[in-house]
Parts: structure tokens; C-alpha cells; sequence
């Protein structure tokens, strides 16, 4: 199993130009089944989740080339509108292939979606807004299955804003018979980005980034769209910089996306600047505790965040208090951190961390991704060497993290075939793959 070998203490410094966001090229991933003709979609990060999605467009019979981040798609060949059970049990957002297929196809099968163990994830509000609109959503043993004469459109109405139902019914929206008005639509960035990839196809599509999404149906054709910077890659390699009293600037992002976070940055005593696309972290001097933080939707502090905060809270000098609203199992992390030498009280949902001076670096288990980051930011931070097992999770949203944490003055290392060779490969896969 491929493993990182950290040396702690280590001031990180520098520049880095953040990959492209894997939330946002997930969804737009199952989209690409719906236009007509070639798309482009350039700045694709090379992650597990990428390369888990062109496996199941391969099989679908979409034609795939894929070099130096450069994706190129095409539909027309579509043949199928089965995913293969093991590729859509491998990732959550597989689920979302039932909108698009259905649209396209007027059927579905699929495996009920896998992914992150950080919660129970159910899909129920997935298969509400696609009955919503008209579909026929039913299990066949392990195997859930959809058609749809046509979907109709009509007011479609999420009891809360999650990220997935609202991509799932912006997918199936688009090739309704009518009009449809989206209401407690989800406002994370990726939602808009979706939107923004949809209309550059050709949908007509008002209110994205608000509660309510109106969707006009029209013909998709192909477009060229890049995809934007990652917000949560970035606030790693900033949690990065906090956790190592470090000076890092990263380029190729919306500041105004890590608002929130940005916001937390600096209550832990962190000077953050920031200017079109770019962020600059500093940290002089002690972490500050934060008494009160939540995980809350858009445009609050994002879940994703959280387990990279952990370990600067479990570093700050004195107590701090973080709830953890939409993950149950998200704080599993506090127990790893807690081996390197961390004060972390979990009760159910809150974290209450007692600051400590410094962590012990230790052998230490991810179990999901953004945990998997966390325990790098606090093997960065710590006195003396870590051992990380579970690279497996980090690899699936992280683009050649060993490189970019050792360009930044890391002395980091992986075990087995490093992530950029892994990459390369990936990408020489599907390079004039045209499968
Ligand atoms: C997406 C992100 C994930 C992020 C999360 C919240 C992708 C690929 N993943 O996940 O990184 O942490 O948004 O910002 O974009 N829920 C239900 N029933 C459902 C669906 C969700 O009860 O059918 C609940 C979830 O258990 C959770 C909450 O709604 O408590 C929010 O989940 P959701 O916004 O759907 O997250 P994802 O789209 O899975």
C-alpha cells in the first residue's frame, strides 16, 4: 500500500498554482453524456475520482482522450446506460449518472454509490428530485435502476440545500419537456460551476448561486470550458502554511470562494492577504483557539475544511469548540491526532479541543480524504518523523500533493510509485484513447 513519510518542522514557503476543483469536474463529468458532438474541458485534475468517471463514460461508450489535463469527450457514441456496478460503487458521485442517463436515455442501472466513510450518505433526496420530475426510480438486488418517459419539469422542492440532489436535478432539468424552478437549491460554488458548464452547452438557466435555480430545457451541444480552481485543495496547502508558521501564496482561485475559511485563518492569528485569484497565508507567531466554529452549507465554513482545521485548533493555546453539522463520522480524525500528542474531547457531533504545544510525529491512519489531509497538516507541523497509511483516500481528490508540499519546502516522501507517476499513467491511458 503506497504510504507518505513526513519529517516535521519544516517552514513551508513559496508559490503554487492550485489544480483544478474535483467537486466541480465530477458533476460535469456525468453531464458530458447530454451534449451533442465534442467537448473540451481543460484544467481536469488527474485524481482517482477523474479517472474512476472516464472509466464509466469509456464503458458507456463515450470516446475519452485525455493529456496534460486536457479532456476532450464526445456523446455521440453513446451505447449503454448501464454503469458497471463495480466503478459506480467505488464513487459517490456515480449517483449522479441517474439524472443524466435518464435524460439521455430514458433509463438507468447503476450501483448504489460509494465513497468516503464520513457518514451514513444517503441518496434519498437524489431519487426524490428525479420522481419529482417524472422518473420511475426502483432497486433490482444490489442495483438501482430509473426510466422516464420524458422528464416534465414543474417546481422541484429540496427540504435542505445538499450539493448532489441539486447537480442531480439540474442534470435531469435540462432535458425535461418544460420549464423547471429548482426551490432550497444547494449554493455551493460547484453548483454555479455546473450551471455555468451547462448554459456554455447551450441551457438557458437563471438563479444559480441562490435558492432557487429555473431551469429553461434546450438542445446541449459540446463546448470548450475550463475548469476552475480547487477552493478546498487550496485551503489545504494554506492549512499547510498555518500549521508550519510558513508563508504560501496560492494562485488560481476565487478568494472570494474561501471566504469563510479565509475568515478562520485569520481568528486563528494568521495574516491572510488576498487579490483577484490569489491567496497569501503568514502565520507569526502562536495560533489563537477559536471558541465557537460550525460546518454549515455555502456560504458558511465548509465540511470539507474542517478536518484540516482540526489540527491547528489541537495546536493553538487554549480551548476551542468545533461542531461538525453534516458529516456524523467527520471527527474520527481527532483520535489519530489525538496519537501524535492532541487534546481532542469528541461528544457526538463537537469537537472540544484543549490546545497543546507542539505534536509527536507517529504512524498514523487516513480513512477518508480530507481526514487523510489533515493528518499530512499535522505531520507537517509535528517534532520528528510520521508515517501515513491510507493514500489510497488522498489520491482520490489530491493532484501529486508530495510534489507541491515539497516544492513548498516539505521533506515528504511516498512510498511505492510516487503520485505524479501514477498520474502520468493515467493520463497515457486515455492519451488518443479515443475508446
Ligand atoms: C458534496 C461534496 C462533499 C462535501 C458536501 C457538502 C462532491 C463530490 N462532494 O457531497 O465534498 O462535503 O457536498 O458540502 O461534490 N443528504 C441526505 N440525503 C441525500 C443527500 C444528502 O440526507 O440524498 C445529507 C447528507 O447526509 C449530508 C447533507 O445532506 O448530511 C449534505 O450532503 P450533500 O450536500 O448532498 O453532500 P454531497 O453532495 O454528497
Amino acid at each position: 500500500m503506497p504510504e507518505i513519510f513526513v519529517e516535521g518542522g519544516h517552514r513551508l514557503r513559496g508559490e503554487l498554482y492550485v489544480q483544478g476543483s474535483k467537486n466541480a469536474v465530477l458533476p460535469i463529468l456525468a453531464a458530458a453524456v447530454l451534449p451533442e458532438g465534442e467537448t473540451v474541458l481543460t484544467r481536469v485534475p488527474v485524481i482517482g475520482d477523474v479517472a474512476v468517471s472516464l472509466e464509466i463514460l469509456s464503458a458507456l461508450g463515450v470516446s475519452v482522450s485525455f493529456a496534460d489535463g486536457r479532456l476532450t469527450l464526445c456523446a455521440d457514441s453513446l451505447c449503454s446506460a448501464e454503469v458497471p456496478q463495480e466503478l459506480g460503487a467505488r464513487m459517490r458521485s456515480s449517483v449522479l449518472f441517474l439524472g443524466s442517463l435518464l435524460g439521455r436515455r430514458q433509463e438507468v442501472r447503476t450501483a448504489f454509490p460509494g465513497g468516503c466513510a464520513i457518514g451514513s450518505r444517503p441518496v434519498g433526496l437524489h431519487l426524490s428530485v428525479l420522481r419529482q420530475l417524472g422518473a420511475e426510480i426502483f432497486s433490482e438486488g444490489d442495483r438501482l435502476c430509473g426510466r422516464v418517459e420524458q422528464f416534465t419539469g414543474g417546481t422541484v422542492t429540496l427540504p435542505s440545500p445538499s450539493v448532489g440532489a441539486t447537480e442531480q436535478a439540474l442534470l435531469a432539468a435540462v432535458s425535461a419537456a418544460g420549464e423547471t424552478l429548482l426551490r432550497g437549491a444547494a449554493r455551493e460554488p460547484e453548483v454555479q460551476i455546473l450551471c455555468d458548464f451547462l448554459c456554455a452547452c447551450g441551457a438557458k438557466i437563471r438563479g444559480q448561486g441562490t435558492g432557487e435555480i429555473r431551469v429553461t430545457p434546450a438542445p446541449l451541444h459540446g463546448c470548450h470550458f475550463e475548469i476552475p480552481g480547487d477552493r478546498i485543495a487550496a485551503g489545504t496547502y494554506l492549512a499547510a502554511a498555518a500549521a508550519t508558521s510558513g508563508d504560501v501564496t496560492v494562485r488560481g482561485i476565487f478568494p472570494a470562494q474561501l471566504r469563510s475559511s479565509l475568515a478562520v485563518f485569520r481568528r486563528l492569528g494568521c495574516l491572510v492577504d488576498e487579490g483577484e485569484d490569489w491567496v497569501r497565508l503568514i502565520r507569526e507567531g502562536a495560533l489563537r483557539p477559536v471558541s465557537r466554529l460550525e460546518t454549515e452549507p455555502y456560504p458558511g465554513f465548509p465540511t470539507d475544511m474542517q478536518p484540516l482545521i482540526l489540527p491547528l485548533l489541537a495546536l493553538a493555546s487554549g480551548e476551542s469548540r468545533l461542531w461538525e453539522n453534516l458529516f456524523e463520522n467527520r471527527l474520527g480524525l481527532a483520535g489519530e491526532l489525538n496519537r501524535m500528542g492532541a487534546d481532542i474531547e469528541v461528544h457526538d457531533r463537537l469537537a472540544v479541543i484543549h490546545g497543546v504545544e507542539s505534536l509527536a510525529g507517529c504512524p498514523v491512519a487516513a480513512h477518508d480524504l480530507r481526514g487523510g489531509a489533515g493528518l499530512l497538516v499535522a505531520a507537517l507541523a509535528a517534532r520528528g518523523d510520521s508515517h501515513i497509511t491510507g493514500r489510497k483516500y488522498m489520491e482520490r481528490g489530491y493532484e501529486e500533493p508530495e510534489r507541491n508540499l515539497a516544492a513548498l519546502g516539505a521533506v515528504i516522501r511516498c512510498s511505492g510509485e510516487s503520485g505524479q507517476r501514477r498520474g502520468k499513467r493515467e493520463e497515457a491511458r486515455w492519451r488518443n484513447s479515443d475508446r
